[in-house]
């Protein structure tokens, strides 16, 4: 855990999964260039506060009095923000957590924006925000200086209106932006589609459906394909898991493979199990059982209870250092599996994934590779 001192008080915050030795941070700079600065504005808003990209809560926490609205795609960031309300004793109601995909509100007289990794989700996000910004609105961003580029403010100008930046504190830099109505942006067009090439196994040729921000949201990674191509095909397992599901293309391989698995497709992200759905849907019908869950992996799943888990691991992401995030799915897959019950990965050679493979099932073999990914497979003894 680690205290927060701002403006608006002090907080004793943690990321989710809480880190064991307590190294990251919950916050930074970028968090606090934005709270220092609405603290010297001094304005108290009228109505209502909307916080877009909270990473752990650490603005939603601080501004809690303003009982704002926070929007995330990351379930790991409602459970961070949680657990931090819980901490700093602040009512769960203070701030009402909302996914990128619910209704946005009708009015926000505050903005406050932590710019996100992805252009395209930022881009969404704001589309979807500007009917309810007005002339007085008071729209202000945040993020550390190699996080913003010349693109992101063209982004504020074109869909809200002029847009300025400050100077640079501590690497951080705030975003400047005075919404003019006259903008009145277009709605944007995601989710978007896309065929799949011929070479990717029992899905080639079929169409994937991507909210804004997802992995692979524009076309096939090129380790999912070398994935798809080795699946197991007929693979008799009922119960599968498309861990880190994305838009879904693994598990619907794996439902088309055979007509009797069941396939639950799980992600941290809202976006990508709603495109996991989407997709699902497309290629299967109404009528196929499936299960689509926003989670943390397979934390809370029942152990024993699933036959097969495919997964690509998260290799970038802002949420924890990644390898952390990934042996994590192998250690849970372990646990959720059967006796008997196979863990496929696909990942980046360099990763080294067999090492934690090898620890945790005692074995692990490659069923295939290229000079870039290999795809390995562990029994649950
Ligand atoms: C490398 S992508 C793979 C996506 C998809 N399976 C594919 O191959 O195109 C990894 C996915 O893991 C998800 N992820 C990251 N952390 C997660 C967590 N703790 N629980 C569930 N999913 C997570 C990311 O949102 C991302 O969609």
């Amino acid at each position: 855990m680690n205290r927060f001192t701002t403006s608006w008080g002090t907080f004793e915050l943690a990321r989710f999964p809480q880190d064991p030795r307590d190294r990251l941070r919950a916050w930074d700079a970028s968090d606090d260039y934005l709270l220092q600065h609405l603290a010297e504005a001094g304005a108290e808003p009228a109505g209502p506060v909307v916080v877009l990209g909270d990473r752990w809560g650490a603005l939603a926490t601080a501004l809690a009095g303003l009982r704002p609205v926070q929007i995330t795609d990351s379930f790991l960031t409602q459970r961070a923000t949680a657990a931090n309300l819980a901490r700093n004793g602040i009512a769960p109601d203070a701030v009402e957590l909302r996914s990128v995909l619910d209704p946005p509100p009708p009015r926000i007289d505050v903005l406050l924006v932590r710019v996100p990794k992805s252009l395209a989700l930022l881009e969404d996000q704001l589309r979807r925000l500007a009917p309810g910004v007005h002339a007085g609105t008071v729209v202000v961003g945040t993020g550390m200086v190699t996080e913003i580029h010349t693109s992101t403010l063209k982004l504020f100008e074109r869909i809200l209106g002029p847009t300025r930046t400050s100077l640079a504190r501590r690497k951080a830099r705030l975003i400047f932006c005075a919404p003019d109505p006259a903008t009145a942006p277009a709605p944007g067009d995601w989710p978007r589609r896309y065929p799949l090439p011929d070479d990717a196994g029992i899905v080639a040729g079929r169409t994937v459906t991507s909210h804004a921000g997802i992995f692979s949201a524009e076309r096939l990674d090129i380790g999912t394909r070398l994935f798809l191509r080795h699946l197991p095909r007929h693979h008799g397992a009922r119960r599968v898991v498309d861990l880190g599901c994305g838009n879904g293309v693994v598990g619907t391989a794996a439902a088309l493979a055979d007509p009797a698995a069941e396939v639950t497709f799980i992600d941290e992200s809202f976006a990508a199990v709603a495109s996991a759905e989407a997709t699902f849907r497309e290629n299967l019908g109404p009528e196929r059982a499936a299960e689509f869950l926003v989670a943390d992996g397979l934390s809370d799943a029942a152990p024993g209870s699933v036959d097969l888990v495919l997964n690509n691991p998260p290799f970038h992401s802002h949420q924890a250092t990644t390898a952390a995030t990934a042996h994590r799915m192998f250690r849970d897959s372990r646990r959720a599996l059967r006796s008997g019950g196979e863990l496929w990965v696909i990942g980046n050679r360099h990763l080294g994934y067999h090492v934690a493979l090898r620890r945790l099932f005692g074995g692990c073999e490659v069923v295939a590779s290229d000079p870039k990914f290999v795809i390995l497979r562990a029994v649950k003894r």
